[in-house]
């Protein structure tokens, strides 16, 4: 949990009326503000168990409160008051019980009433990621590139003429209020030792499609590498994948005879699957349709505008600007087994792409034209498009790509039994 609350892109502020000991108080530490009541009390009781610090404690108690204080803390394991937690820094402030609640309330509404979600957030990452960083180096790197992503943001101009006028910034991006669910943050802000070093954890975190690239090439033995690694991906023995890479010349007369054929057949071709189930039910409708609607939030694309909706989804046949794309096509013997193969193989490619410093789109739209797709990868009468993918390298002033997607939560797709 303590690891969960560390990633969190919204602020968290703690509320102690009570007695916070052992795990407690451990839970509290990657909190970034913590208010207390008189009453409340606290204690690293471990080393008095026969135990040690757990939830990364030893990591958060010395940047909270400094080495000397998280020593003679955990060392005695002895229960202090509230007035020790205030005096050594672990609390900002002492509030009468009943007044502890609206204090910490307030201090909430403080930021959310008048600060920029998208700030709030990175100014987060930022300082508590580098607080672990070797070298202020580190810090002016993300912090540059983060200033010159936000400088182009509706929120800086808000920001300013707010203050010019004196008035209250209203924070524009609306997509941006609820920044666990859509919003920009970690994925933008990439550790330096991202890449090489690269956890599994923070590739899966960290990937999300993009939607506006740089029109930096893609180094051939890059992808290469890339397709052969992805083929450990576990699957049925068939590997019932084929992958058709287009680049170059290739892309350029592809998107030429895309430009010709959206515009000729808006509405796509024959298909040859249903994308989604014709008739798509609760959840999984209102899911789709929170996707859907955050990204055009993000764009500031009302949905009245259909001639912007439809220009936005016209991008996935120019690739978002990507320099290099690939298909996935399948045997059209294959079963639903067989398509979750290809499902494993390419989530394998967008995990590995990470690792490169790559960034991909998933554009199972293409399949909405797969004759004119057919003919020009030549397929086989066999085979079928399932999808398309751009890849390169992410803009991160591209607007679209501020979206970070909303996911169910644990409890609501998973049940425990027996543990
Ligand atoms: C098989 C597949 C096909 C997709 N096709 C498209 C597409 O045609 N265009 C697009 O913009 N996004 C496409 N997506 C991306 C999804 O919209 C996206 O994965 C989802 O909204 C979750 O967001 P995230 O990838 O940023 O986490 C596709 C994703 C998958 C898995």
């Amino acid at each position: 949990m303590a690891l969960r609350i560390f990633r969190s892109l919204k602020p968290v502020i703690s509320a102690v009326n009570g007695a916070a000991v052992g795990v407690g108080v451990t839970m509290q530490l990657p909190m970034d503000i913590r208010l207390a009541s008189t009453d409340a009390k606290f204690g690293f009781v471990f080393a008095r168990r026969g135990i040690t610090p757990e939830a990364a404690s030893s990591w958060f108690l010395s940047r909270v409160v400094g080495i000397s204080t998280a020593l003679e803390w955990c060392y005695t394991g002895r229960v202090f008051s509230a007035q020790e937690a205030l005096e050594r820094g672990l609390v900002r402030s002492l509030h009468a019980p009943d007044e502890l609640l609206p204090a910490a309330r307030a201090l909430a509404r403080e930021i959310a009433d008048n600060a920029a979600p998208v700030s709030v957030a990175i100014s987060r990452q930022l300082i508590w990621r580098m607080a672990g960083a070797s070298h202020p180096m580190e810090a002016h790197k993300l912090d540059s590139r983060a200033i010159q992503s936000r400088g182009r943001s509706a929120d800086v101009k808000e920001g300013v003429s707010a203050f010019l006028e004196n008035a209250l910034p209203r924070s524009p991006s609306g997509c941006r209020r609820t920044c666990r669910t859509s919003s920009t943050g970690a994925p933008s802000l990439r550790s330096p030792e991202e890449g090489a070093n690269m956890k599994v954890s923070q590739a899966v975190d960290s990937r999300k499609s993009v939607r506006g690239f740089l029109p930096k090439p893609v180094d051939s033995d890059t992808i290469r590498r890339v397709l052969d690694t992805a083929s450990r991906a576990l699957g049925g023995n068939l590997q019932p994948w084929h992958i058709h890479v287009v680049g170059g010349e290739a892309m350029q007369r592809l998107k030429g005879i895309m430009r010709e054929r959206v515009a000729e057949a808006p509405g796509g071709e024959d298909r040859e699957y249903d994308i989604y189930p014709r008739e798509l039910a609760t959840p999984y409708r209102d899911r789709r349709f929170e996707v859907g609607e955050a990204l055009y939030r993000c764009l500031d694309i009302p949905r009245e505008d259909k001639r912007r909706r439809l220009a936005q989804f016209a991008n996935n046949f120019a690739f978002f600007g990507a320099p290099l794309a690939l298909f996935c096509s399948v045997d059209r013997r294959m079963g639903p087994p067989q398509w979750s193969d290809l499902g494993m193989y390419l989530q394998t490619v967008m995990l590995l792409l990470r690792e490169e410093g790559l960034d991909s789109c998933a554009q199972e739209c293409w399949a909405i034209y797969p004759q004119t797709l057919g003919s020009f990868l030549s397929l086989p009468p066999e085979r079928m498009l399932f999808t398309g993918m751009a890849i390169g390298y992410e803009d991160p002033d591209a607007v679209a790509n501020q979206l970070r997607a909303p996911r169910a939560q644990l409890h609501e797709f998973a049940d425990f039994m027996g543990i």
